[in-house]
């Protein structure tokens, strides 16, 4: 097990009701609060009044921006950083999902900073402080709630690009389960794969000695294999609500990554897909995984057959390890599917034009992945599986 130091200091705010003390968790951090949120669900769902109502009675002063996309865009960030720059905001409230957080979070880094906020997500420019965040989360998905990381897009060649800091992180984040009922079933089965995901970059590490996280991994990509289906059939069950919704914050808060270095090649190689075809990121995911797995699976045949025997119970053959490999892979893939997910590119009427630029653009920083080193030309055969 590598050293580590672990440290989220989210404050997590858990169960039936909880969005009604924001105003109290928010007016710690100032007066003037921007409140920023995406689309439609929030109003529709009577959250948004919630909110403004909570705010309101600490007497806060709210300036409002909507309208973040999934897969946020660069341009809205830089409408967030001029409001926040010219009212003098004290503090930064998301409510939505991973795209409103990561919106919010790229704001709050780039109120700090003289130059253009896209500096950060080139690596031109560190972060060195932002704004204080909190969030309401409505999606189990991203764990952008206790995560420091934060993924934008330019519409300027299509970039989909991500950054980090610890003060991204947010401050507080009310987890209410029952604000995820009003989620449509394919966006449900898109927060399951990515928050699968991000324990499975974890787990596929060159580390022999991690026991411990290993073990927590499998629990937790058990438990969200085990309330999944029980979620699509009925979307108002409010312990398998609450189950999914603890462990996509659990899957990406850091505490199942500790002591390993986890491997972040399929998310780049997602976010390509995405960034360019504005699919769903765990729809992507769902794509990429199973194809990466069954590019670098001969790297360490015994993880992935241990893989296949603790989540997906498949029976140990020790005379034919390869065999035990690939049918817990078929498992995940069949998992996937039966939540609604695509699982080749073609399901989502992708084809082969842009792998190249694709994977000439993942790579071009760097070789991406450490499980195993993933070059140009790598990126482009697992593309073509996926496809
Ligand atoms: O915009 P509204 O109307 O709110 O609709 C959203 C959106 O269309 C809808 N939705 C959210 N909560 C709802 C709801 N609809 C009905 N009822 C509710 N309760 O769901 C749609 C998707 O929302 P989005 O925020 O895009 O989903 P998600 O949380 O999956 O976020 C995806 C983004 O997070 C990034 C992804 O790349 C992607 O851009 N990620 C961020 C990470 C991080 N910061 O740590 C890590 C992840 O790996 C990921 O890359
Ligand atoms: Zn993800």
């Amino acid at each position: 097990m590598q050293n580590f130091v672990f440290q989220n200091c989210t404050k997590i705010i858990f169960g039936k009701d909880q969005e009604q003390v924001v105003g109290k968790e928010s007016v710690v951090f100032g007066k003037k609060i921007l409140l920023h949120f995406g689309g439609g669900s929030i109003k529709e769902s009577g959250l948004y009044d919630r909110v403004i109502t909570s705010l309101t009675e600490q007497g806060l002063e709210i300036f409002k921006l909507g309208g973040v996309k999934p897969n946020p865009r660069v341009s809205l960030v830089r409408e967030g950083v001029t409001i926040c720059k010219e009212n003098d905001i004290d503090f930064i409230l998301a409510v939505g999902g991973g795209s409103v957080i990561d919106s919010a979070k790229a704001i709050a880094a780039g109120v700090k900073y003289e130059g253009d906020v896209w500096d950060f997500f080139m690596g031109k420019a560190q972060v060195t402080d932002s704004l204080p965040i909190g969030v309401v989360l409505t999606i189990p998905a991203a764990g952008s709630e206790t995560s420091g990381g934060t993924v934008v897009t330019n519409e300027e060649g299509l970039y989909k690009r991500a950054m980090g800091h610890d003060s991204l992180r947010p401050r507080f984040a009310i987890l209410n389960p029952v604000l995820t009922y009003t989620l449509p079933v394919y966006q449900t089965a898109c927060g399951i794969t990515d928050m699968m995901a991000h324990i499975l970059e974890r787990y596929f590490t060159n580390e022999k000695h991690v026991e411990v996280t290993d073990r927590l991994c499998e629990a937790t990509l058990r438990t969200i294999i085990n309330n999944a289906h029980k979620i699509l059939e009925d979307p108002t069950n409010y312990d398998a609500r609450a189950e999914i919704m603890w462990a996509g914050t659990i899957a990406h808060n850091d505490s199942l990554g500790v002591g390993r270095i986890g491997d972040w090649a399929s998310h780049d190689i997602e976010h390509e897909i995405s960034g360019i075809y504005d699919i769903a990121h765990g729809a992507g995911l769902a794509i990429v995984f199973p194809a990466w797995m069954k590019y670098v699976y001969k790297h360490d045949i015994n993880r992935f057959a241990q893989f296949a025997n603790r989540v997906w119970d498949v029976e140990i053959d020790l005379n034919d390890l390869e065999k035990t490999a690939l049918v817990g892979i078929a498992k995940m893939e069949d998992f996937f599917r039966s939540i609604g997910m695509p699982v080749r590119l073609s399901e989502v009427e992708i084809g082969e034009e842009h792998f190249e630029e694709m994977a000439r653009k993942g790579t071009e920083r760097w070789p991406i992945g450490n499980f195993i080193k993933l070059h140009e030309k790598d990126v482009l055969n697992i593309y073509k599986l996926a496809l």
